[in-house]
């Protein structure tokens, strides 16, 4: 199994491109189901979840083609895919498949809103906590969906004639149950209402895609979208968001050492929150039209307390990341997380590495120390192996970060981008 190993190396400097988001791609590669017609990804990142769902996706009926790279490629970006389901073949998604990736549970939305019908293991994923499913099932039974859960399937139908348009309130925002019902309501007959809808700038890219494949979509991005169905869908060409989540990560791997690097086509807007808090730790945060520059020249990081919450509010996915940085404060922090009742194992691991954090319920307390020290650990879900990745960077002597799948599945060509800047970075095989 490959591993990582990391010495700390002083300051960053230089130009780190972003790459396509793997949270936006992911939906997007499924809403190919809802169309005979070729859907055209750009900017797709090359990533073990990418992989895994083109997979899945076969398993449906999407063929997908590599159309090439974007112009002025510099080896760091991403790919133009091509996918297309010119029919559905099969609506089962089995356990071997979908407990890999938690999203390709998805594809209950387009194959129940195609073909009227789906059977779809229930999911796995990181284990982040509990995740349900509830938030799905009652939101497709308001487009009047039949469900069942028999021997770890959910069995899904249409009524007869197709989905009919409903109106849904979210208990609680749900990023995943936001993405099915735009992509069942789109083909629905009639009228959609979803309230408390997720307001991730991955469900804004999903819906102007749709939009683009003739759906009518209003309101993606605030809490209440509307969507008229439409009787199909029609091919289109779509470029993915910039991945926020490696944005900030990357921020985030400046701050710690120090220096000045360029995130080349990342977009402040897409993580304001996150940036205001490193701002506040006393890292120089200076945002463009195409990019942002991340500055640290001296002085001490300040400790800060945040918590996370859905978009636009402190990313999840970075709390790990933005802990880790903390460990070096000059001070004590606070990071509450309320997304995910279980997502604080990286604490443990970052203990390994020197970090004095202790846990309260939902609350970390981080007293920032003067020095961590390399020592083997273990990446535990995808965001916290990052943490330690981060942690690495200023730690005396050699960090070894083990169960290194875990990263690729969500960070492209992550030791390349960070030794461009000056990292000591090396992936090595047992
Ligand atoms: C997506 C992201 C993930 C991110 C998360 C929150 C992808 C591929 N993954 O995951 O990286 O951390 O959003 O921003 O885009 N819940 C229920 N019942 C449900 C569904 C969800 O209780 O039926 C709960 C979850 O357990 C969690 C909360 O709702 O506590 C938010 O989860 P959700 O937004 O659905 O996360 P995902 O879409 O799985």
């Amino acid at each position: 199994m490959d591993k990582i190993l990391i010495r700390g190396n002083g300051a960053l400097n230089g130009t780190i491109p972003i790459s396509g988001a793997k949270n936006a791609a992911l939906p997007l590669m499924i809403a190919s189901l809802l169309t005979s017609e070729p859907l055209v990804l750009e900017n797709l990142p090359r990533l073990a979840d990418v992989e895994a769902l083109k997979s899945i996706l076969s398993n449906h009926g999407v063929d997908y083609q590599v159309k090439g790279k974007r112009a002025g490629d510099d080896g760091m970006s991403g790919r133009v895919v091509e996918f297309q389901a010119t029919e559905i073949v099969d609506t089962l998604a089995p356990y071997d498949l979908v407990r890999k990736m938690r999203a390709s549970f998805w594809v209950i939305g387009p194959l129940l809103a195609r073909a009227g019908e789906a059977k779809v293991s229930l999911p796995g994923g990181c284990a982040i906590g509990t995740r349900p499913i509830d938030l799905f099932l009652d939101s497709l039974a308001a487009l009047g969906t039949e469900l069942d859960i028999d021997a770890g399937y959910v069995n899904a139908r249409a009524p007869a004639g197709g989905l009919r348009g409903g109106h849904y309130t979210f208990p609680k925002v749900s990023v995943g149950a936001t993405h099915v019902m735009l992509m069942a309501a789109s083909l629905a007959n009639g009228e959609t209402v979803i309230e408390n809808a997720a307001r991730e700038p991955e469900v804004v890219d999903l819906a102007t895609c749709l939009n683009k494949m003739g759906a009518d979509i209003s309101g993606a991005g605030t809490p209440t979208i509307t969507i008229k169905g439409v009787t199909s869908l029609h091919g289109a060409t779509h470029r993915v968001l910039p991945d926020r989540i490696e944005t900030g990560t990357f921020a985030a791997c400046v701050a710690m050492t120090g220096g000045d690097v360029f995130l080349k086509n990342a977009q402040a807007s897409l993580l304001q929150e996150a940036l205001d808090v490193l701002e506040k730790t006393g890292v120089e945060v200076e945002s463009g039209n195409d990019g942002i520059h991340i500055r640290r020249t001296g002085g001490d990081l300040q400790p800060v307390d945040f918590s996370t919450d859905p978009f636009p509010g402190f990313p999840t996915d970075l709390q790990a990341q933005y802990m880790a940085l903390l460990t070096r404060a000059n001070g004590t922090s606070h990071v509450t997380e309320t997304i995910f009742e279980n997502r604080f194992m990286h604490v443990q691991e970052l203990a390994r590495l020197g970090a004095d954090i202790s846990i309260d319920g939902q609350t970390a307390t981080v007293r920032g120390v003067k020095r961590l020290s390399g020592a083997p650990v273990m990446a535990t879900d995808l965001r916290a192996s990052m943490s330690l990745v981060i942690a690495g960077l200023v730690a005396d002597g050699v960090t070894e970060v083990n169960r290194v799948y875990h990263l690729d599945r969500g960070f492209e060509l992550l030791e390349e981008k960070l030794s461009a800047v000056g990292a000591d970075i090396e992936r090595v095989s047992d």
